[in-house]
């Protein structure tokens, strides 16, 4: 098959490129809003950038406000706003809460409070971080690129500053999450 982008509508490029591009890792990454509430989303569209220094990559895209202009997401103005975040590996465990927190529909506090995620304090940023996460990664804004014009997705830049890894997912001195961390995957 061959299909020519032109001729796609945004849904079918949409499952094309996912289709294509897997697995992507899930970050689900919390940031603090300017009144100083917890936020937590999860963002397929994660990846390293350098390692020295350490950035990874965030492209969280604009959505749709019920006044029919894209708006930025929750999770791209804290950042912005407040300069750090702290992205996590996510287990198999934690499956239903990471589609619970990426719904279109964003979850009540009651119903956050029911996914039973418990926050602990980061090392070096202000953000905390979910206590029985395995990997978390503390970062801090380096920069924002917004692509498209119009602006369809914040590209966000964040330099990793502190990481944690849980004790068992340690052997001979490096990190193994792979048996554990889930991805994006194909559809089947
Ligand atoms: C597994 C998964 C991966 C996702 N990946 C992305 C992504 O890479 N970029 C994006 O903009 N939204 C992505 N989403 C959707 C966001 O998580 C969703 O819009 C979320 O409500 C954003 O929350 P916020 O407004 O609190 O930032 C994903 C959702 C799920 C369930």
């Amino acid at each position: 098959m061959e299909w020519p982008v032109s001729a796609l509508t945004a849904s079918e490029k949409y499952t094309l490129i996912t289709d294509c591009v897997v697995p992507r890792p899930i970050a689900w990454v919390s940031s603090v809003d300017v009144l100083g509430k917890v936020n937590i989303a999860p963002f397929s569209y994660f990846n390293i950038v350098s390692s020295d220094p350490l950035i990874v990559s965030l492209s969280v895209n604009r959505r749709m406000a019920d006044n029919g202009c894209c708006e930025q997401k929750d999770t791209a103005l804290n950042l912005l706003s407040g300069g750090d975040c702290v992205i996590h590996i996510p287990s198999h465990d934690h499956a239903p809460a990471v589609h619970a927190t990426g719904s279109s529909t964003p979850p009540s506090d009651a119903q956050i409070d029911a996914l039973g995620l418990q926050f602990c304090a980061a090392q070096a940023v202000k953000t905390p971080r979910i206590q029985n996460c395995a990997v978390a990664l503390e970062g801090r804004l380096l920069q924002n690129i917004e692509v498209g014009n119009p602006v369809v997705a914040d590209l966000i830049l964040v330099e990793i500053v502190h990481i944690f890894a849980a004790d068992d997912l340690m052997h001979n001195g490096h990190v193994h999450p792979e048996p554990y961390s889930i991805n994006a995957m194909k559809r089947t």
